[in-house]
């Protein structure tokens, strides 16, 4: 039977000596949410990342900008967020509307407010196991879950379902950086199962229900899903079937509860590290 990893437990530990520091800050930290169009998840992300905020005393503006904006409407709203010194971190939700060219509206952000860790400044120094100004949540959130419970990555075989800027690529480099072996898989592998059985810690982050079973995995694995899927019936699930995998796995993530939670917490974490930064402290 796998030890649960318990994301939301851990993000309630580091939030609360979060928001103890917050609290005797006369000027509090600032985080700006740019969502453009209607998309429902998208829409549930931000306000879940809006109310954390101001529970732990972070500041937070949302601009909300219709599904038909244009480029140039939202490289004007990054341009004046740029330049407003009250605001620390800036994040554009994704996706953007299908026109909207996304490089570009990511590469605008100034590094020093990308509360995302998606700029290619960002990714780059991320990339050369150098320091970037902050790093992308989800990655962020999945090493610290992996400190939090003591499982060591040096010298042992991490192996990646997904290759998204998001997740699956700025993590590769992440557990590099920690001495892990690294193999990303994606949609165009071939062989995945006979990849993902050598791995000591598999993550998942493909975002297809049931893709990994007790059949993919090694014994004592220790397997993070990234996942957020729907099921028939409106609940939550992630990419491993929790119930095959969990009584061969050594450790495991639960959906929900397991890695999300972690993503918001990383978000406050880099808003209120960025606000350090440019405020000298
Ligand atoms: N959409 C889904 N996850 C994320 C995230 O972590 N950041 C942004 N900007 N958009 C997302």
């Amino acid at each position: 039977m796998a030890k649960l990893i318990e994301g939301k437990l851990v993000a309630k530990k580091i939030l609360e000596n979060l928001s103890d520091e917050i609290l005797f800050l006369e000027k509090k930290p600032c985080l700006a949410v740019i969502i453009a169009g209607n998309d429902p998840a998208s829409k549930i992300y931000v306000n879940s990342k809006k109310k954390k905020a101001e529970e732990i005393g972070i500041k937070s503006i949302v601009i909300e900008l219709p599904e038909n904006c244009t480029q140039q409407e939202i490289l004007e709203k990054i341009y004046t967020l740029n330049n407003d010194e009250s605001v620390n971190g800036i994040l554009v939700q994704l996706p953007l509307p299908a026109h909207i060219n996304t490089k570009e509206v990511l590469e605008k952000i100034n590094p020093i407010k990308d509360v995302d860790g998606l700029h290619p400044y960002n990714l780059g120094h991320v990339a050369s196991g150098s320091k970037p100004y902050a790093h992308p949540c989800t990655p962020t959130g999945i090493v610290r879950l992996l400190e939090y419970y003591d499982i060591s990555v040096s010298g042992r075989h991490a192996v990646i379902i997904g290759r998204s800027n998001l997740v699956g690529r700025p993590l590769s480099y992440m557990l590099l950086n920690q001495n892990a072996t690294v193999t990303i898989c994606h949609s165009k592998t071939t062989n995945l199962q006979e990849i993902t059985k050598q791995a000591d810690i598999l993550v998942s982050a493909a975002g297809r229900k049931n893709l990994v079973n007790a059949d993919m995995i090694k014994e004592k694995a220790v397997v993070i899903d990234v996942g957020i899927n729907r099921q028939e019936d409106g609940k939550l699930c992630g990419d491993v079937d929790f119930w095959s995998v969990e009584p061969k796995a050594s450790y495991i993530t639960p959906v929900p509860g397991g890695v999300g939670p972690m993503t918001i917490c990383s978000l406050m974490q880099n808003t209120f590290d960025l606000y350090k930064i440019q405020n000298k402290i």
